[in-house]
């Protein structure tokens, strides 16, 4: 296969200038091409499929994209209990899932303990990877989780700008976050970053800062998604993010981190339903399914969807066999 001239020149210097050039190709069918030829030599055929538990839509930020911050008075806020949190990884381990993602938004009320207690009895009862998603936590409590056998840790950067950082951002600085993704490194986590691509005066430019972010950090895992305008917040009247320019996005990262896991994020697909079969052709190798109680699904409202669920099992096996389908093997 020839590679592109400016795919090499990326591979001889990884820079934001090198990623800069490709995203403003023409003709990016030779990347999607060569970033699908990294990840079958690297992943093979398998599309690894997370288990996501929403445990809590209580959130003491402000992010100005997300229909969970703390000013958005007309989300109905909900908290799952340790026991049903401790019950659903359970019953998606029994369905096939073997990672667990639980996220909820930036809730006190999680501390640690309750946190590293969580995971202990998951553990104890069933052998599954662990994967926190729980917002930003200081170099003690990340040891303390991970003595707790936490596996992953997924905190997204959200944008390497850091003016648009700070404007979107009323609670925290890019600094704290990449500085939280450094030390999760540093203490043996599987690392994941990301960003949103379409936010309100991102460039091409911004977008290719956010991905060298990845490489710089070595994250293990990034997800890279559209953003999504929801109606309870200040950027309600911003448009989406384009689904092909988070196609691109993820194809170069596939490039320059080829090891690490890259989900099809969910905001894609809520995008993008009807190309599907695209989604894993640029590089991605991760999905992640809800499987939140379902009186709980409509209330994580992060960004609107009409995603819902009904049977955790049956919804797996839907899912692996859409996966066949596409010629992949679920796993
Ligand atoms: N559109 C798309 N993605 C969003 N997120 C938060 N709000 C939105 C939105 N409006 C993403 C952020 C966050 C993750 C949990 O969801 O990247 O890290």
């Amino acid at each position: 296969m020839n590679i592109h001239p400016k795919i090499q020149k990326l591979l001889d210097d990884i820079s934001v200038k090198n990623i800069l050039s490709l995203l403003e190709l023409d003709d990016f069918s030779s990347v999607f091409e060569y970033a699908d030829k990294i990840n079958y030599l690297n992943h093979g055929k398998y599309i690894d499929i997370r288990a996501i538990v929403e445990f809590s839509n209580y959130c003491k930020r402000k992010c100005k994209y997300c229909g969970l911050n703390s000013t958005n008075s007309s989300a109905k806020r909900y908290r799952m209990t340790e026991k049903e949190i401790i019950h659903t990884a359970i019953e998606a381990r029994k369905a096939g899932y073997l990672t667990a993602v639980l996220q909820s938004g930036e809730d006190s009320y999680f501390t640690v303990e309750k946190l590293g207690f969580i995971i202990k009895e998951i553990k104890k009862q069933v052998d599954m990877f662990i994967t926190l998603s729980c917002g930003e936590k200081t170099f003690e409590e990340l040891t303390y989780l991970k003595e707790c056998r936490a596996d992953r840790y997924l905190l997204k950067h959200e944008t390497a700008d850091d003016l648009l950082y700070d404007r979107l951002h009323p609670c925290g600085t890019l600094v704290n976050r990449t500085e939280c993704l450094r030390n999760l490194k540093k203490l043996g986590y599987e690392s994941g970053g990301g960003f949103m691509i379409g936010l309100p005066t991102q460039s091409l430019e911004t977008i290719a800062k956010d991905i060298f972010l990845l490489y710089d950090l070595q994250c293990d895992m990034a997800g890279i998604g559209p953003f999504i305008p929801h109606p309870e917040t200040e950027l309600n009247n911003y448009s989406a993010g384009s689904t092909e320019l988070t196609k691109k996005a993820v194809a170069i990262t596939r490039i320059i981190l080829p090891k690490a896991n890259l989900p099809a994020t969910t905001s894609l697909g809520v995008l993008d339903s009807k190309e599907n079969n695209n989604l894993f052709s640029c590089g991605a190798n991760v999905i992640m399914r809800k499987v939140t109680p379902p009186e709980y699904v409509k209330l994580y409202e992060i960004y609107p969807t009409d995603i819902n669920v009904k049977n955790i099992e049956e919804e797996r096996k839907e899912l692996e066999l859409a996966i066949r389908t596409l010629e992949k093997i679920p796993r």
